[in-house]
């Protein structure tokens, strides 16, 4: 049954699962303000059904999960404006991992940059073969600003996390299953039926315990939400820097960015 579609989030729910869908194709499903906004909608109308047992959330179209942040829309944005916009990615992305309920990423396409921190911010990711992930914030001259410079290292380690950040580099969805970053690749036509075979078998649960255990294991990430605050801080520095302009510039002139170091 198809409950909502606003303009950059579809809501679907059948048999207790309820299936978010980002439906902005035309930008690679790009995470700007509005669609962050319509996610955040469509959180809370999953909170609210008491008949919805688990999520899966995808991206619309053959190309994408979502390639991030948003690239136009950042380009457009004062210095002072990183702050708001990444405190909006995290606070979206926070109710996402503190639904009661579990989630199920269904990676269909690229996973970068906000677009693999939204992946992230699900307990469980089930990824296309060949498809890539990764962070490339640092080519932009940014640094993940939606929670992956937390969430990474949570699951693939301190090590991986700060390679994967650092250098900028994706990783095809089979090295992510070698490194722990996703739970399974399954071929790209069979995503979104495998993500929801998960998501149902989650959902036929006894829903007291499902919802302890999610708890519990959270604990194990306890002083999250310090860190998700000092990536806020370090997220305005990096976009009141002229090497975010200079990176976002130069990214939209497909050219290689000329860092300052300022
Ligand atoms: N934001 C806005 N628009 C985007 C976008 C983004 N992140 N990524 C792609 N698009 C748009 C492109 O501008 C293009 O639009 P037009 O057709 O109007 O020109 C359209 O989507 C298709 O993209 P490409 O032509 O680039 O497609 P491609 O197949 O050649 O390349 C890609 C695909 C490798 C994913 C490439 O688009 C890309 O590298 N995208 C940017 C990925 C990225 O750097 N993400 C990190 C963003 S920063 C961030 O997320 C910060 C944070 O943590 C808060």
């Amino acid at each position: 049954m198809a409950d909502a579609a606003t303009s950059g989030v579809r809501l679907e729910r059948a048999d207790g699962v309820a299936t978010i869908t980002i439906d902005r194709p035309q930008a690679l499903n790009a995470l700007d303000a509005p669609t962050l906004r319509d996610l955040a909608r469509a959180l809370r109308d999953v909170r609210r059904a008491d008949d919805v047992r688990a999520v899966v959330l995808t991206g619309a179209g053959p190309k994408a999960f979502s390639a991030g942040a948003d690239i136009a829309a950042m380009a457009a944005m004062a210095p002072g404006d990183g702050h708001a916009y990444s405190r909006l990615g995290h606070e979206v992305l926070g109710r996402l991992e503190e639904l009661e309920v579990p989630s199920v990423a269904a990676v269909n396409g690229v996973a970068l940059g906000g677009g693999l921190e939204l992946a992230l911010a699900c307990d469980l990711i089930v990824a296309a073969a060949g498809v890539r992930l990764g962070l490339p914030e640092i080519n932009l001259g940014l640094i993940p600003g939606f929670g992956g410079t937390q969430r990474l290292a949570l699951r693939v380690g301190l090590a991986r996390a700060r390679e994967l950040v650092y250098t900028g580099e994706p990783v095809v969805a089979e090295e992510a299953h070698r490194i722990g970053l996703v739970n399974r690749v399954v071929p790209a036509d069979r995503v979104v039926a495998e993500a929801t075979a998960l998501a149902a078998a989650l959902a036929a649960k006894a829903p007291v315990a499902l919802r302890q255990a999610k708890r519990a294991t959270a604990m194990v990430a306890a002083d999250l939400a310090a860190g998700c605050r000092f990536e806020v801080e370090a997220f305005g520095v990096t976009f009141a820097s002229e090497d975010r302009v200079e990176g976002l510039r130069a990214f939209r002139e497909k050219r290689r960015p000329a860092w300052k170091g300022r």
